[in-house]
Protein backbone atom coordinates (compact mmCIF):
# COMPACT_ATOMS: atom_id res chain seq x y z
CA UNK A 1 0.00 0.00 0.00
CA UNK A 2 1.35 3.20 -1.09
CA UNK A 3 1.55 5.61 2.11
CA UNK A 4 2.67 8.98 0.82
CA UNK A 5 0.86 11.63 1.66
CA UNK A 6 0.10 13.68 -0.80
CA UNK A 7 1.10 17.53 0.42
CA UNK A 8 -1.51 20.23 0.32
CA UNK A 9 -1.87 22.47 -3.09
CA UNK A 10 -0.63 25.28 -3.36
CA UNK A 11 -2.40 27.60 -5.43
CA UNK A 12 -1.34 30.40 -7.96
CA UNK A 13 -3.94 32.81 -6.83
CA UNK A 14 -6.82 31.39 -5.12
CA UNK A 15 -9.63 33.56 -3.67
CA UNK A 16 -8.84 35.06 -0.29
CA UNK A 17 -12.10 36.74 2.11
CA UNK A 18 -11.33 38.80 4.83
CA UNK A 19 -10.34 37.10 8.07
CA UNK A 20 -12.56 40.10 10.04
CA UNK A 21 -15.88 38.76 7.98
CA UNK A 22 -16.20 41.84 5.95
CA UNK A 23 -17.66 40.11 2.80
CA UNK A 24 -20.31 38.29 4.74
CA UNK A 25 -21.55 41.55 6.36
CA UNK A 26 -22.67 43.42 3.34
CA UNK A 27 -23.90 39.79 1.78
CA UNK A 28 -26.20 39.14 5.09
CA UNK A 29 -27.87 42.78 4.92
CA UNK A 30 -28.45 42.06 1.26
CA UNK A 31 -30.44 38.89 2.62
CA UNK A 32 -31.83 40.09 5.57
CA UNK A 33 -33.54 43.27 3.24
CA UNK A 34 -34.44 40.50 0.94
CA UNK A 35 -32.45 42.86 -2.15
CA UNK A 36 -30.65 40.31 -3.42
CA UNK A 37 -31.52 41.79 -6.77
CA UNK A 38 -31.70 43.59 -9.23
CA UNK A 39 -28.73 45.68 -8.36
CA UNK A 40 -29.12 47.73 -5.23
CA UNK A 41 -27.35 49.15 -1.84
CA UNK A 42 -24.33 47.08 -2.73
CA UNK A 43 -23.79 47.58 -6.55
CA UNK A 44 -24.06 51.66 -5.68
CA UNK A 45 -22.03 51.42 -2.80
CA UNK A 46 -19.43 49.42 -4.51
CA UNK A 47 -19.03 51.43 -7.30
CA UNK A 48 -18.72 54.32 -5.21
CA UNK A 49 -16.28 53.10 -2.97
CA UNK A 50 -13.82 51.63 -5.85
CA UNK A 51 -14.03 55.03 -7.87
CA UNK A 52 -12.67 56.80 -4.51
CA UNK A 53 -10.07 53.89 -4.47
CA UNK A 54 -8.22 54.65 -7.48
CA UNK A 55 -9.33 58.45 -8.46
CA UNK A 56 -12.08 58.08 -10.65
CA UNK A 57 -15.43 60.17 -11.06
CA UNK A 58 -17.59 57.55 -11.73
CA UNK A 59 -18.00 53.22 -12.11
CA UNK A 60 -20.21 50.98 -13.71
CA UNK A 61 -20.19 47.06 -11.55
CA UNK A 62 -20.52 44.34 -14.39
CA UNK A 63 -20.44 41.05 -14.25
CA UNK A 64 -17.12 40.07 -15.78
CA UNK A 65 -14.08 42.12 -16.80
CA UNK A 66 -14.62 40.92 -20.51
CA UNK A 67 -18.09 42.67 -20.08
CA UNK A 68 -16.28 46.15 -19.10
CA UNK A 69 -13.83 46.08 -21.71
CA UNK A 70 -16.66 45.06 -24.43
CA UNK A 71 -18.63 48.32 -23.02
CA UNK A 72 -15.42 50.77 -22.69
CA UNK A 73 -14.59 49.91 -26.67
CA UNK A 74 -18.51 50.56 -27.55
CA UNK A 75 -18.15 54.04 -25.32
CA UNK A 76 -15.36 54.64 -27.35
CA UNK A 77 -17.46 54.56 -30.38
CA UNK A 78 -15.50 51.11 -31.79
CA UNK A 79 -17.70 49.39 -34.43
CA UNK A 80 -17.47 47.33 -36.92
CA UNK A 81 -14.41 47.38 -39.54
CA UNK A 82 -12.73 50.06 -36.68
CA UNK A 83 -9.04 49.27 -36.06
CA UNK A 84 -8.04 48.54 -32.47
CA UNK A 85 -3.96 48.45 -31.08
CA UNK A 86 -3.76 45.61 -27.98
CA UNK A 87 -1.00 43.85 -26.84
CA UNK A 88 0.06 40.73 -28.07
CA UNK A 89 1.30 39.64 -24.15
CA UNK A 90 -2.13 39.49 -22.79
CA UNK A 91 -4.95 36.53 -21.99
CA UNK A 92 -7.31 36.27 -24.71
CA UNK A 93 -10.24 38.18 -22.96
CA UNK A 94 -8.24 41.35 -23.96
CA UNK A 95 -8.85 41.00 -27.92
CA UNK A 96 -12.02 38.58 -27.67
CA UNK A 97 -14.21 42.27 -27.25
CA UNK A 98 -12.74 43.64 -30.39
CA UNK A 99 -14.10 40.81 -32.14
CA UNK A 100 -17.62 40.77 -30.57
CA UNK A 101 -17.71 44.54 -31.90
CA UNK A 102 -16.40 43.33 -35.71
CA UNK A 103 -13.38 45.40 -35.21
CA UNK A 104 -10.02 44.53 -36.17
CA UNK A 105 -7.24 44.01 -33.49
CA UNK A 106 -3.49 44.54 -34.46
CA UNK A 107 -1.37 43.10 -32.34
CA UNK A 108 1.46 45.28 -30.62
CA UNK A 109 5.04 43.47 -29.20
CA UNK A 110 6.49 44.42 -25.62
CA UNK A 111 9.24 45.57 -24.18
CA UNK A 112 11.44 44.23 -21.68
CA UNK A 113 11.57 47.20 -19.49
CA UNK A 114 7.94 46.66 -18.66
CA UNK A 115 6.69 43.76 -20.51
CA UNK A 116 4.02 45.83 -21.61
CA UNK A 117 3.18 47.38 -24.38
CA UNK A 118 6.42 49.14 -26.44
CA UNK A 119 5.84 52.95 -27.50
CA UNK A 120 8.20 52.06 -29.90
CA UNK A 121 6.56 49.33 -31.66
CA UNK A 122 3.34 51.87 -30.97
CA UNK A 123 4.15 54.66 -33.09
CA UNK A 124 5.34 52.02 -35.67
CA UNK A 125 1.92 51.16 -35.59
CA UNK A 126 0.17 54.29 -36.18
CA UNK A 127 2.68 54.89 -38.99
CA UNK A 128 1.07 52.47 -40.77
CA UNK A 129 -2.45 51.96 -39.32
CA UNK A 130 -3.14 56.36 -39.13
CA UNK A 131 -6.67 55.77 -39.21
CA UNK A 132 -6.77 53.36 -35.66
CA UNK A 133 -9.79 54.16 -33.75
CA UNK A 134 -8.90 53.01 -30.44
CA UNK A 135 -5.81 51.79 -28.08
CA UNK A 136 -6.27 48.92 -25.40
CA UNK A 137 -3.06 49.04 -23.14
CA UNK A 138 -3.07 46.29 -20.71
CA UNK A 139 -1.08 46.28 -17.12
CA UNK A 140 0.34 42.80 -17.12
CA UNK A 141 0.96 40.82 -13.69
CA UNK A 142 0.18 43.87 -11.97
CA UNK A 143 3.14 45.65 -13.44
CA UNK A 144 2.40 49.03 -15.07
CA UNK A 145 3.10 50.10 -18.87
CA UNK A 146 4.72 52.74 -19.68
CA UNK A 147 2.06 55.57 -19.13
CA UNK A 148 3.53 58.37 -19.40
CA UNK A 149 5.07 57.56 -22.89
CA UNK A 150 2.40 55.73 -24.45
CA UNK A 151 -0.52 58.69 -23.58
CA UNK A 152 1.85 61.06 -25.10
CA UNK A 153 2.08 59.40 -28.83
CA UNK A 154 -1.95 58.79 -27.96
CA UNK A 155 -2.84 61.95 -27.35
CA UNK A 156 -0.77 63.29 -30.53
CA UNK A 157 -2.86 61.14 -32.96
CA UNK A 158 -5.83 62.09 -31.24
CA UNK A 159 -7.14 58.58 -30.26
CA UNK A 160 -9.00 56.58 -27.48
CA UNK A 161 -7.46 54.80 -24.55
CA UNK A 162 -8.54 51.85 -23.16
CA UNK A 163 -6.41 50.70 -19.68
CA UNK A 164 -7.23 46.79 -18.94
CA UNK A 165 -6.37 47.21 -15.51
CA UNK A 166 -7.66 43.90 -14.69
CA UNK A 167 -4.40 42.28 -13.12
CA UNK A 168 -3.68 45.64 -11.64
CA UNK A 169 -5.96 47.00 -8.92
CA UNK A 170 -3.91 48.20 -5.98
CA UNK A 171 -0.93 49.19 -9.14
CA UNK A 172 0.15 53.09 -9.06
CA UNK A 173 2.39 54.45 -11.79
CA UNK A 174 3.99 57.64 -10.64
CA UNK A 175 1.49 57.95 -8.12
CA UNK A 176 -1.71 57.30 -9.75
CA UNK A 177 -3.64 54.19 -10.24
CA UNK A 178 -3.21 52.34 -13.56
CA UNK A 179 -6.81 52.43 -15.73
CA UNK A 180 -7.35 55.97 -14.99
CA UNK A 181 -4.81 57.51 -17.45
CA UNK A 182 -7.18 56.71 -20.62
CA UNK A 183 -10.57 57.68 -21.34
CA UNK A 184 -11.55 54.34 -19.46
CA UNK A 185 -10.06 51.80 -17.41
CA UNK A 186 -11.72 48.29 -16.23
CA UNK A 187 -11.09 45.98 -13.45
CA UNK A 188 -11.87 42.31 -13.00
CA UNK A 189 -12.82 40.38 -9.73
CA UNK A 190 -12.85 36.81 -11.50
CA UNK A 191 -11.33 34.25 -9.07
CA UNK A 192 -7.66 34.42 -9.04
CA UNK A 193 -7.59 38.61 -9.08
CA UNK A 194 -5.70 40.16 -6.01
CA UNK A 195 -9.30 40.71 -4.78
CA UNK A 196 -12.33 38.81 -5.84
CA UNK A 197 -16.20 38.37 -6.10
CA UNK A 198 -16.06 34.75 -7.45
CA UNK A 199 -16.92 36.58 -10.67
CA UNK A 200 -17.34 40.21 -11.74
CA UNK A 201 -15.83 43.48 -13.26
CA UNK A 202 -16.24 47.42 -12.93
CA UNK A 203 -15.65 49.85 -15.90
CA UNK A 204 -14.09 53.27 -14.67
CA UNK A 205 -14.25 56.97 -16.48
CA UNK A 206 -13.99 60.46 -15.69
CA UNK A 207 -16.79 60.85 -18.34
CA UNK A 208 -20.24 60.23 -16.37
CA UNK A 209 -22.00 60.65 -18.79
CA UNK A 210 -20.36 57.73 -20.98
CA UNK A 211 -20.46 55.35 -17.66
CA UNK A 212 -24.21 56.34 -17.75
CA UNK A 213 -24.85 55.23 -21.03
CA UNK A 214 -22.43 51.50 -20.03
CA UNK A 215 -24.81 50.84 -17.20
CA UNK A 216 -27.75 51.58 -20.06
CA UNK A 217 -26.05 49.52 -22.11
CA UNK A 218 -25.55 46.89 -19.56
CA UNK A 219 -29.34 47.13 -18.21
CA UNK A 220 -30.36 45.56 -22.17
CA UNK A 221 -30.65 49.40 -23.18
CA UNK A 222 -34.24 49.52 -21.90
CA UNK A 223 -35.39 53.19 -22.85
CA UNK A 224 -37.25 55.41 -20.41
CA UNK A 225 -41.04 54.17 -21.46
CA UNK A 226 -43.25 52.53 -18.90
CA UNK A 227 -43.66 49.53 -21.81
CA UNK A 228 -40.49 47.55 -22.83
CA UNK A 229 -38.87 49.93 -25.20
CA UNK A 230 -35.15 49.52 -27.08
CA UNK A 231 -33.79 52.12 -29.55
CA UNK A 232 -30.24 50.28 -29.11
CA UNK A 233 -29.01 47.01 -28.96
CA UNK A 234 -28.79 45.84 -25.03
CA UNK A 235 -26.69 43.47 -22.82
CA UNK A 236 -27.15 41.83 -19.62
CA UNK A 237 -24.21 42.65 -18.04
CA UNK A 238 -24.67 44.31 -14.53
CA UNK A 239 -23.41 42.89 -11.30
CA UNK A 240 -25.87 41.47 -8.77
CA UNK A 241 -26.38 42.98 -5.32
CA UNK A 242 -24.80 39.83 -3.57
CA UNK A 243 -21.71 39.36 -5.64
CA UNK A 244 -21.65 43.52 -4.82
CA UNK A 245 -21.45 42.97 -1.26
CA UNK A 246 -18.37 40.42 -1.65
CA UNK A 247 -16.80 43.00 -3.74
CA UNK A 248 -17.27 45.52 -0.83
CA UNK A 249 -16.08 43.49 1.40
CA UNK A 250 -13.05 42.59 0.11
CA UNK A 251 -12.21 46.43 -1.17
CA UNK A 252 -11.64 46.74 2.51
CA UNK A 253 -7.97 44.09 2.35
CA UNK A 254 -7.22 45.24 -0.44
CA UNK A 255 -4.06 47.18 0.85
CA UNK A 256 -3.08 44.24 2.95
CA UNK A 257 -3.24 42.10 -0.05
CA UNK A 258 -0.71 44.40 -1.89
CA UNK A 259 1.30 44.32 1.06
CA UNK A 260 1.21 40.14 0.71
CA UNK A 261 2.14 39.79 -2.64
CA UNK A 262 4.79 42.39 -2.37
CA UNK A 263 6.19 40.11 0.17
CA UNK A 264 5.84 37.39 -2.01
CA UNK A 265 7.52 38.96 -4.42
CA UNK A 266 10.58 39.92 -2.38
CA UNK A 267 10.69 36.32 -0.89
CA UNK A 268 11.21 34.24 -3.97
CA UNK A 269 13.79 37.24 -5.43
CA UNK A 270 15.76 37.05 -2.43
CA UNK A 271 15.69 33.28 -2.46
CA UNK A 272 15.85 32.75 -5.93
CA UNK A 273 16.93 35.90 -7.86
CA UNK A 274 20.89 35.04 -7.57
CA UNK A 275 20.37 31.67 -9.18
CA UNK A 276 21.81 31.26 -12.81
CA UNK A 277 19.65 32.15 -15.72
CA UNK A 278 17.05 33.43 -13.36
CA UNK A 279 15.75 37.23 -14.01
CA UNK A 280 12.62 38.30 -12.19
CA UNK A 281 10.10 40.55 -13.99
CA UNK A 282 11.07 43.88 -14.50
CA UNK A 283 11.05 46.60 -11.91
CA UNK A 284 11.00 50.12 -12.44
CA UNK A 285 11.17 53.52 -10.27
CA UNK A 286 7.91 54.67 -11.35
CA UNK A 287 6.49 51.39 -10.85
CA UNK A 288 4.57 50.57 -7.47
CA UNK A 289 2.76 47.19 -8.41
CA UNK A 290 0.54 44.98 -6.92
CA UNK A 291 2.83 41.89 -7.75
CA UNK A 292 -0.49 40.10 -8.32
CA UNK A 293 1.75 37.29 -9.98
CA UNK A 294 5.70 37.07 -8.99
CA UNK A 295 6.60 35.67 -12.59
CA UNK A 296 10.51 35.05 -13.67
CA UNK A 297 12.05 34.31 -17.54
CA UNK A 298 14.91 31.94 -17.37
CA UNK A 299 17.82 32.20 -19.90
CA UNK A 300 19.62 29.29 -18.61
CA UNK A 301 19.73 25.56 -19.05
CA UNK A 302 16.71 25.20 -16.25
CA UNK A 303 13.53 25.66 -18.62
CA UNK A 304 10.46 26.91 -17.59
CA UNK A 305 8.75 23.31 -18.17
CA UNK A 306 11.32 22.04 -15.76
CA UNK A 307 10.22 24.52 -13.22
CA UNK A 308 6.56 23.40 -13.57
CA UNK A 309 6.83 20.11 -13.44
CA UNK A 310 8.87 19.85 -10.83
CA UNK A 311 6.70 22.17 -8.78
CA UNK A 312 3.72 19.87 -10.03
CA UNK A 313 5.05 17.13 -8.74
CA UNK A 314 5.24 18.39 -5.23
CA UNK A 315 1.27 19.47 -5.70
CA UNK A 316 1.89 23.05 -6.34
CA UNK A 317 0.68 25.46 -9.21
CA UNK A 318 2.55 27.45 -11.58
CA UNK A 319 1.86 28.46 -15.38
CA UNK A 320 3.98 29.85 -18.14
CA UNK A 321 3.87 33.54 -19.25
CA UNK A 322 0.82 34.31 -21.68
CA UNK A 323 1.30 33.26 -25.08
CA UNK A 324 1.33 35.95 -27.37
CA UNK A 325 -1.75 36.72 -29.35
CA UNK A 326 -0.71 37.03 -32.91
CA UNK A 327 0.39 33.56 -32.29
CA UNK A 328 -2.57 32.05 -31.39
CA UNK A 329 -4.60 29.72 -33.83
CA UNK A 330 -7.66 32.43 -33.90
CA UNK A 331 -5.68 35.85 -33.87
CA UNK A 332 -3.10 34.99 -36.05
CA UNK A 333 -4.47 36.03 -39.16
CA UNK A 334 -4.31 40.05 -37.81
CA UNK A 335 -1.13 41.67 -37.97
CA UNK A 336 1.79 42.33 -35.38
CA UNK A 337 3.79 45.22 -35.37
CA UNK A 338 7.11 44.60 -33.10
CA UNK A 339 9.97 41.62 -32.91
CA UNK A 340 9.98 38.68 -31.06
CA UNK A 341 10.30 40.35 -27.25
CA UNK A 342 6.38 39.11 -26.09
CA UNK A 343 7.26 35.37 -28.17
CA UNK A 344 10.73 35.31 -26.18
CA UNK A 345 8.90 36.20 -22.96
CA UNK A 346 6.55 33.54 -23.48
CA UNK A 347 9.09 30.67 -24.31
CA UNK A 348 10.85 31.97 -21.46
CA UNK A 349 8.30 33.24 -18.70
CA UNK A 350 7.03 31.22 -15.45
CA UNK A 351 4.29 32.94 -13.20
CA UNK A 352 4.93 31.37 -9.44
CA UNK A 353 2.80 30.86 -7.18
CA UNK A 354 1.55 34.01 -5.91
CA UNK A 355 -1.05 32.91 -3.24
CA UNK A 356 -1.82 35.61 -0.49
CA UNK A 357 -2.88 32.52 1.89
CA UNK A 358 0.51 30.77 1.68
CA UNK A 359 2.22 30.79 4.85
CA UNK A 360 6.35 31.01 4.90
CA UNK A 361 6.49 27.18 5.15
CA UNK A 362 4.54 27.03 1.81
CA UNK A 363 7.58 29.86 0.11
CA UNK A 364 9.83 27.41 1.11
CA UNK A 365 8.11 24.44 -0.17
CA UNK A 366 8.42 26.23 -3.63
CA UNK A 367 11.49 28.02 -3.06
CA UNK A 368 13.20 24.70 -2.27
CA UNK A 369 11.82 22.42 -4.95
CA UNK A 370 13.12 25.23 -8.10
CA UNK A 371 16.51 25.22 -5.77
CA UNK A 372 16.32 21.61 -6.66
CA UNK A 373 16.67 21.90 -10.14
CA UNK A 374 19.89 24.12 -10.43
C1 LIG B 1 -5.47 40.87 -18.72
C2 LIG B 1 -6.88 40.41 -18.50
N1 LIG B 1 -7.86 41.03 -19.20
C3 LIG B 1 -9.14 40.69 -19.04
C4 LIG B 1 -9.53 39.70 -18.15
C5 LIG B 1 -10.98 39.33 -18.10
O1 LIG B 1 -11.58 39.46 -16.88
P1 LIG B 1 -12.85 38.56 -16.50
O2 LIG B 1 -12.34 37.16 -16.26
O3 LIG B 1 -13.40 39.19 -15.28
O4 LIG B 1 -13.81 38.62 -17.64
C6 LIG B 1 -8.54 39.04 -17.40
C7 LIG B 1 -8.85 38.00 -16.41
O5 LIG B 1 -9.51 37.04 -16.54
C8 LIG B 1 -7.19 39.39 -17.60
O6 LIG B 1 -6.21 38.77 -16.92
Amino acid sequence: MNSTKVKERIFLSSPHMSDEGYEMQYVKEAFDTNWIAPLGENVNGFERELAEKVGSKAAAALSSGTAAIHLALKAAGVGEGDIVFCPTLTFSATANPIIYQNAIPIFIDSDYETWNMSPKALEKAFEKYPEVKAVLVVHLYGLSADMDKIMEICKKHNVAVIEDAAESLGTYYKGKHTGTFGDYGIFSFNGNKIITTSGGGMLVSNNEERIAKARFWATQSRDQARHYQHSELGFNYRMSNVVAGIGRGQLKVLDQRVAQKNYIYEFYKRELGELEGVEFMPSNKWDEPNYWLSSMVLTGKVRPIDVMEALEKENIESRPVWKPMHLQPFFEKYDFVGTDVAEILFENGVCLPSDTKMTDEDLERVVETIKGLF
